[in-house]
Order: C-alpha cells, then structure tokens, then sequence
C-alpha cells in the first residue's frame, strides 16, 4: 500500500492480488479522503487493484472533487477543470503502477466527478459504479460510451438527488451507448447495505 502523488493529487494504491479483476478508482464524498472508500472496494472486489485519490477542492475544510454553489447547484466550468486533472492524473497512475483502465467507484460528490469524467473523458474509466450521482452538467458533448458498464444506485428517498435528476443521468448514459442498470433503493443519501451487495455482484460480473 502506497501514499502517493501524481499531478499533485494525493492518493493511496494497493496492489491487485487478483488479475482477473479490473483496478478500481475510488473516489470520496465530500469531507472525506483517500483513506475512506478502501474498506468498501476491498469488500465489493476483493483484491482488485486500487487508486484512491483525495479531491483537491476544499470546502469548509473538507475535501472535494470540484468546486459547488450550493447543496446540488455545481461550479461548472470547474466541474469540467477538475474531471480533465482526474482525467491526467488516471492516465499518469496508470502508467506509474502498470494498470488497466480503472472501473470508478463513486459517491455522493464522487459519484458526481466520475459521471463527468464519463460524460468528458469517456476513455478514463472502463465502467463505473455510480453511488447517489446527479447530473454534473447541464449541457455536455455527447460522449462516445458504446458497451461501458454503468450501474446508477440512487436512493428513492434521497434529499440532495431528485430521482428525475438521476434518471436523467442514467438516460444520458444509455442513449450515448452505455450498459446501464440503474437500481432506485429504499434509502436517503447514505450508503446501505443493498449498495454494497449490488456493487459487489455487479463488479463480480466484470471479472475477466
Ligand atoms: C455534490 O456536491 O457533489 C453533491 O451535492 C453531493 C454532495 O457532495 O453532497
């Protein structure tokens, strides 16, 4: 397990142990850190290689992927900055540590980067679990994602994320091309157990 910096995003790898898993990119909600999602990618795919870079925004003291205005109301033009510098540093990991395009495991804000790294740099990620994501920008080139894997979990419940706003999202994915299972749980914002099983058979799939 290393602590890292590459394009200046501190971050964490671990080694994969399996090879037939895909790497994993995690990534934070806000206030959280490098630290916080691998307990949950060890769990949904043991021994899967894993980044988990630390968002650079701060707000309040609390770590994030892009800068926002308001509870659900995003920086845009710093949305599209901040999914590019992900975009670099994805490529600069993957050549430091010799991996694979990484599947991204997403939540809250985190979620919400990885949908416009995908929406913006498509070739970034090899799929991506999406755990409570909104649609990061109102408008966006339409990406090429034929075949990508996708799975959206929102919460039916949710106080930050309109279920139309997610399923707007998952819409988006589907018509640029994207295999996209979209499940709307029983749950608020928070992370439940149904996310961790549903992430874990769904990346149990993916395995080569
Ligand atoms: C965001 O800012 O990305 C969303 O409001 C989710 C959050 O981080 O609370």
């Amino acid at each position: 397990m290393t602590v890292a910096t590459a394009s200046s995003f501190t971050y964490r790898h671990v080694p994969a142990t399996d090879a037939s898993r895909p790497p994993l990119l995690l990534l934070h909600g806000t206030g959280g850190d490098e630290n916080d999602l691998i307990p949950l990618g060890q769990m949904i795919a043991p021994g899967a290689a894993i980044v988990s870079p630390r968002g650079k925004v701060l707000e309040n003291g609390m770590p994030r992927f892009f800068r926002r205005l308001a509870e659900g109301v995003f920086d845009e033009a710093d949305v599209i900055r901040r999914a590019n510098d992900l975009g670099d540093f994805i490529a600069e990991a993957r050549e430091r540590h010799g991996l694979a395009a990484p599947v991204a495991v997403g939540f809250s804000n985190g979620a919400n980067i990885a949908a416009a790294l995908l929406l913006l740099r498509p070739e970034a990620l090899a799929g991506a679990v999406l755990i409570r994501a909104m649609t990061p920008l109102a408008d966006a080139p339409k990406p090429d994602l034929a075949g990508k894997p996708i799975l959206m979990l929102t919460g039916a419940m949710d106080p930050i994320i309109p279920e139309a706003n997610a399923a707007e999202l998952a819409r988006r994915f589907e018509t640029s091309g994207a295999n996209v299972e979209h499940e709307v749980l029983p749950a608020g914002h928070s992370l439940t157990q149904a996310d961790i099983r549903l992430a874990r058979d769904w990346l149990g799939k993916l395995r080569a």
